[in-house]
Formats: C-alpha cells, sequence, structure tokens
C-alpha cells in the first residue's frame, strides 16, 4: 500500500505574506503576547514569525522566511520583558509567557540610526534606479521614518564599487550592497549551488562568486534566486534595467519540464518583463531554475508561429489561414486518407512537451472522431521502464507522491535519472534533502552532478 504525502498539511501550506523566518514543525507549542495580542506557536517559531502571523509588522532587511533566520541588520530588534537590551525578532525564538513590544520610543530610535548607518554609505539615486518603487531598503527607509542623515556621504565608502555585468539576466551593482547576505544564503539553501560567500569582515566585508569574482566564471547556473533575495538593487534583472518595473502579471505553468513550476509572468503591455516563481506553487514554492525563469525570449521571438498555417505538398510555401480554414483542410485530408485506406489508417501521437489536459484531448480527438485507438504519447516509450518498474513495486505506473514528499525521505534511489539538470527545481529540493542527511544511492551508467553526494554509485553496462 502506497502512502500518500500530503501536500496540504499546514507544514506545506505557503504563505503569500513574507513571515520573516521559515516554518517550524514542533508538536510542542508555546503562548506569548506580542504587543498585547496573544499567540500560540509550534516551538522553535522566531518572536518576527509569530508577530507576523498577528498582521503586526516588524521592519526587517536580512530575513525572509525562506531563509534560515541570519541576524545581521537589526532592524527587526523588539524589546521582551525581563531581557537586556533590544534582541532581534528574527532570531529570538518564541518562549511561553514572552512579553514583546514591536514598538517604542527606543526601539524607533535604534531603527533609525541603523537606517541612517545603510544609507550614509548608499547611492543617493532613487530616482533613477532600476528597482525604485520595488526596493526593501527603500521601504524600510520610508518605514522608520529616515529624514535625514547626519553623517553627511564623504566618508569612506563602497561607492565605487565596479558592477559585475558578465551574467547575461541579470546585474550585480556592489555599490548598493547592504552585505545582508540574503543572496549567499539563497544560493545556499534554496538552490543549493554554494556560488556566492561574504568575503572580508566589517567594513570590507563584501558578497564574492570566488577567485574570478564574476558570476559567468563561478559555479553559479543563473537559477535567480539570489536576485530574487536581494532586499537591494544591487542584483537586478536585465531586463528590468532596460525596461523599468512590470505594471500587471499573469499567473502561468513552466512548460519546459515535469516539474511543472508556477510563475508570475510579470508583464509591461504584452512585454513580459520578468518571471517571478510563485511562492505558493505546489511544485516550486517561490524557486525556479534559469529555464523557467530567465529563458521567456521565445514568446516573442520572430521565429514564433503565432497563426496556423497549411499546405498542399511539403514542396509548396506555407500560407497563413484563420483557424476554421485549418482545422477544415486538416478535417478534410484526415477524411479523404480514411475513406481511401480505411479506418485504422490514421492516428495520433502527442510528445512529452503536450500538458496532460493536450495529451487528453488528442486521444479523445482520435477515439471519438477518428473512430480508432492508434493513439500515443512519446512519454510512454520513454518512460516504460519506470513504468514497468513502478507497477511492479508499488502498484502503479504513475508518480505515486508529490516533490515534497523527497522531504521525507531517508534514502533516496536514482536509477537513470539527471535531477539536477533535467528537473532543476525538483534537484535543489532534493539537494535540500541531501544537506539534513538523507543518504543517496545512484544507478546509472552516466557520471551525474548528484554522484559527489552519494553513498552508492552504481554504473550498471546496457547489458545488466
Ligand atoms: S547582493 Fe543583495 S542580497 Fe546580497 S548581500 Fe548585497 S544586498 Fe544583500
Ligand atoms: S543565480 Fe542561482 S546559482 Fe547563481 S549565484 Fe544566484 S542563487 Fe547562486
Ligand atoms: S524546473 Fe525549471 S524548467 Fe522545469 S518547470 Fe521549473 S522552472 Fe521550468
Ligand atoms: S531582520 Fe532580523 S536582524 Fe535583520
Amino acid at each position: 500500500m502506497v502512502d500518500f504525502y500530503d501536500p496540504n498539511s499546514s507544514a506545506n501550506q505557503a504563505s503569500l505574506k513574507d513571515l520573516g523566518t521559515p516554518y517550524v514543525e514542533s508538536a510542542e507549542h508555546v503562548s506569548l503576547t506580542i504587543d498585547g495580542q496573544e499567540i500560540t506557536v509550534p516551538k522553535g517559531t522566531s518572536v518576527m514569525r509569530a508577530a507576523a502571523l498577528l498582521n503586526i509588522t516588524i521592519p526587517k532587511l536580512c530575513a525572509s522566511d525562506n531563509l534560515e533566520a541570519f541576524g545581521s541588520c537589526r532592524l527587526c530588534a523588539v524589546e521582551i520583558t525581563g531581557r537586556k537590551g533590544l534582541p532581534a525578532s528574527c532570531t529570538t525564538p518564541a518562549e511561553d509567557n514572552m512579553q514583546v513590544s514591536t514598538q517604542n520610543k527606543k526601539i524607533a530610535r535604534l531603527r533609525k540610526n541603523i537606517m541612517e548607518l545603510y544609507i550614509s554609505d548608499h547611492p543617493l539615486d532613487c530616482l533613477t534606479c532600476p528597482s525604485n518603487g520595488d526596493c526593501e531598503l527603500q521601504d524600510m527607509a520610508g518605514a522608520v521614518g529616515l529624514r535625514e542623515v547626519r553623517y553627511g556621504f564623504d566618508g569612506e565608502n563602497h561607492l565605487d564599487a565596479a558592477n559585475d555585468e558578465s551574467n547575461p539576466y541579470f546585474t550585480f551593482e556592489p555599490s548598493k550592497c547592504i552585505v545582508c547576505s540574503r543572496c549567499v544564503r539563497a544560493c545556499e539553501q534554496v538552490q543549493g549551488t554554494f556560488a556566492l560567500t561574504v568575503d572580508g569582515r566589517g567594513f570590507d566585508s563584501k558578497i564574492s562568486t570566488g577567485l574570478d569574482n564574476n558570476f559567468l566564471s563561478s559555479d553559479c547556473v543563473s537559477c535567480g534566486a539570489c536576485v530574487q533575495a536581494c532586499p537591494t538593487s544591487t542584483l537586478t534583472e536585465n531586463n528590468v534595467i532596460e525596461q523599468g518595473q512590470p505594471e500587471h502579471s499573469v499567473t502561468t505553468t513552466c512548460a519546459y519540464c515535469g516539474v511543472g513550476c508556477s510563475f508570475e509572468a510579470q508583464m509591461k503591455g504584452e512585454e513580459v518583463i520578468r518571471m517571478v516563481p510563485a511562492k505558493d506553487g505546489q511544485a516550486n514554492h517561490g524557486h525556479s531554475c534559469v529555464k523557467g525563469r530567465f529563458a521567456f525570449g521565445y514568446a516573442t521571438h520572430q521565429d514564433r508561429i503565432t497563426s496556423p498555417m497549411i499546405r498542399d505538398s511539403i514542396d509548396q510555401p506555407w500560407q497563413e489561414v484563420s483557424w476554421d480554414e485549418a482545422i477544415a483542410f486538416a478535417a478534410k485530408k484526415l477524411k479523404g486518407i480514411q475513406a481511401q485506406y480505411g479506418k485504422d489508417s490514421i492516428g495520433g501521437i502527442t510528445s512529452s512537451r503536450c500538458t496532460n489536459e493536450e495529451t487528453y484531448l488528442v486521444q479523445k480527438l482520435v477515439r471519438a472522431a477518428f473512430g480508432n485507438n492508434n493513439t500515443d504519447t512519446c512519454a510512454r516509450v520513454c518512460h516504460s521502464p519506470t513504468g514497468y518498474g513502478l507497477k511492479a513495486t508499488l502498484g502503479e505506473s504513475a508518480g505515486t507522491q508529490t516533490f515534497d514528499s523527497v522531504m521525507q525521505a531517508d534514502t533516496i534511489i536514482v536509477i537513470g535519472a539527471n535531477p539536477t539538470d533535467a528537473h532543476p527545481v525538483f534537484g535543489s529540493l532534493l539537494k535540500k534533502r541531501l544537506r539534513q542527511g538523507a543518504n543517496l544511492i545512484i544507478a546509472d551508467p552516466r557520471k551525474i552532478d548528484l554522484g559527489n553526494s552519494c553513498l552508492l554509485y552504481t554504473s550498471p553496462s546496457p547489458r545488466d
């Protein structure tokens, strides 16, 4: 009997609002009071997340609920009765009977001072910045009421740091960096590539991509998780730099691979400006690979066929026609073939690139209109060994689990598959589970990237 993993359990539900720190699973609960309101949360939940669940917004820059808390910006300071100082709410776990204040004069002064220091070493070009209106640093300066910078802007600073434009999809502008490390943590914890690090200490700290110090020659796979995580305009999509901020969005699904990541296609008019992976996407939970996030140029490519075309024979040029004409032409030809060669002389095959719905419609057409069963999908051919193996072992020849279920696995067996290349968002999830200590066994005649993290690698020859 197969146990189905429940993606709708509370642990697997994404909140569209950024709650600041990740969900913590615990059988034990604690109750605390924040700004006079009581809340009960799983033990280990941060004060910041507990406050966000009460709709109390605590200013933050280095925290995000898809990354482990880091506690570097200190903007999220709160006061806790009986505790010294003003602890960071993102790194402070909620405790039973805790009494928290998220706002008072002392906290407000501290937050304003912090923002003043950040802005004293930040280019003052908000009006011409590509992220104007979509910048957490700008939002936080407003949220804490920053109106002036007492230190001036003439001291030592990072404003001359050179841009890195090596990546074809995004630009790194280190003069705007606040070294919050969200990009580094996104690369490690979400993507699992470890291409970024913080180099140096104190004032000299900077984000580094390794020895060559540019994105293109680093290990970066251009997934864009760091760009999405950046709360400033330091990492920005080139499309946004060139075309400005998007104005509206459309929900869609990436069709490049079988993961089926959900996206918000953020648009200006009919032009896609950027693709933002949907936080509540059941398959991707706000993550993406390079294809889904950046390879959308095909949508408006001049080679794209956008109207139906017909021709009588392959030596004739294509002619653009209306859908009615194209359908009538195809129906007449198909009926003609059946009239001449019999009912079974035609059929339909779908590509594994088609959606389930498209494949369903084609088989319906074949069975209901052609009157035969000559229908197939190429997914059956390439997956027949998988289907056979699954049927023999689990009694079901299709997938029996959601992608998320890999997070419950202690040992993972990968047979003849290369998830980090072929299904990268699932590959990142799998690598996350491996970092948590799961074992990996690979059976594949080829060497794959995951081989570096596996317990056992068997390379059967095609004869085996
Ligand atoms: S590049 Fe962005 S995310 Fe990375 S440290 Fe700088 S400001 Fe933070
Ligand atoms: S684009 Fe992806 S792989 Fe490259 S540095 Fe950013 S998070 Fe890491
Ligand atoms: S893993 Fe990449 S290619 Fe596959 S659906 Fe997601 S974004 Fe698209
Ligand atoms: S958000 Fe808590 S220290 Fe930055």
